[in-house]
């Protein structure tokens, strides 16, 4: 939304609400564009629902396990439109914080993230905007998943309006250590040091080779049903 009228949000103090909730007491322009994203979010979760459905009954299993989405909170909007130095303004958030609307799918096997991906990105109407593969190349930690920032069309009584979501994309070992890790990571009064990263970062390649084995065994099963 390009409005002419910049809209300057007023800094916040409290902490109690999503973005969401916020923005429909202060302003209704960004209530909408909150409600955008809630909405992009809404429409991938369902296009991934709907390629799930459509393996199992052309293969007989779930590519996924679980999708997950989440709106981002106002505080962590805030955090980051500051860290990022991103005014806090309607356009400028829309066109710099890609993170807005995020959406986790978890899968079973390192094949279906990828097979879930491409089935994705081959839509018509997605636009891929950013893509990280974290597994191919793992970050320094250990974290493996791989990320892509596309734009969803959404379909208002206006006309169509894109809309951007970060999706991550990862298997259940994947997804176990990165949340482990995070919570281990953010514990508060607790140092952080360099052997506790050490040790996340064997526990990383456990999950990894946890994963190469559980694919092999797939292959292997599949093949002696062939
Ligand atoms: P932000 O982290 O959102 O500021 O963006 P970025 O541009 O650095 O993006 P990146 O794609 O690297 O990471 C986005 C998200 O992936 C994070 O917000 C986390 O949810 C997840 N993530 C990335 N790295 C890690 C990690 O090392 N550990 C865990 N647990 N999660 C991670
Ligand atoms: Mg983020």
């Amino acid at each position: 939304m390009k409005d002419d009228t910049e809209f300057q949000m007023q800094p916040q103090t409290s902490d109690d609400g999503t973005a969401m909730e916020w923005a429909r007491k202060t302003s209704k322009e960004f209530a909408k564009l909150m409600s955008y994203y809630r909405c992009a979010m809404l429409e991938m979760e369902t296009r991934f629902n709907v390629l799930n459905e459509e393996y199992l009954l052309e293969y007989g299993r779930s590519p996924i396990n679980t999708v997950k989405s989440r709106l981002k909170t106002l505080s962590s909007l805030q955090e980051k439109a500051k860290r990022r130095n991103v005014p806090f303004t309607i356009d400028a958030i829309e066109d710099n914080i890609n993170d807005n609307a995020g959406v986790r799918v978890i899968c079973v096997f390192p094949e279906d993230v990828y097979t879930i991906a491409d089935a994705l990105l081959q839509q018509d109407d997605i636009i891929l905007i950013k893509k990280k593969d974290y597994i191919a190349s793992p970050k320094t930690n250990g974290y493996r998943s791989l990320h892509l920032i596309v734009a969803v069309p959404v379909f208002l009584s206006t006309g169509k309006r894109m809309t951007k979501v970060e999706i991550q994309i990862r298997t259940i070992a994947m997804d176990f250590w990165a949340s482990l890790e995070h919570q281990l990571r953010y514990k508060q009064n607790t140092t952080f040091t360099e052997e506790m990263a050490q040790e996340l970062y064997e526990c990383a390649q456990l999950s990894a080779a946890l994963d190469t084995r559980m694919d092999n065994l797939r292959k292997s099963v599949k093949g002696n049903h062939e």
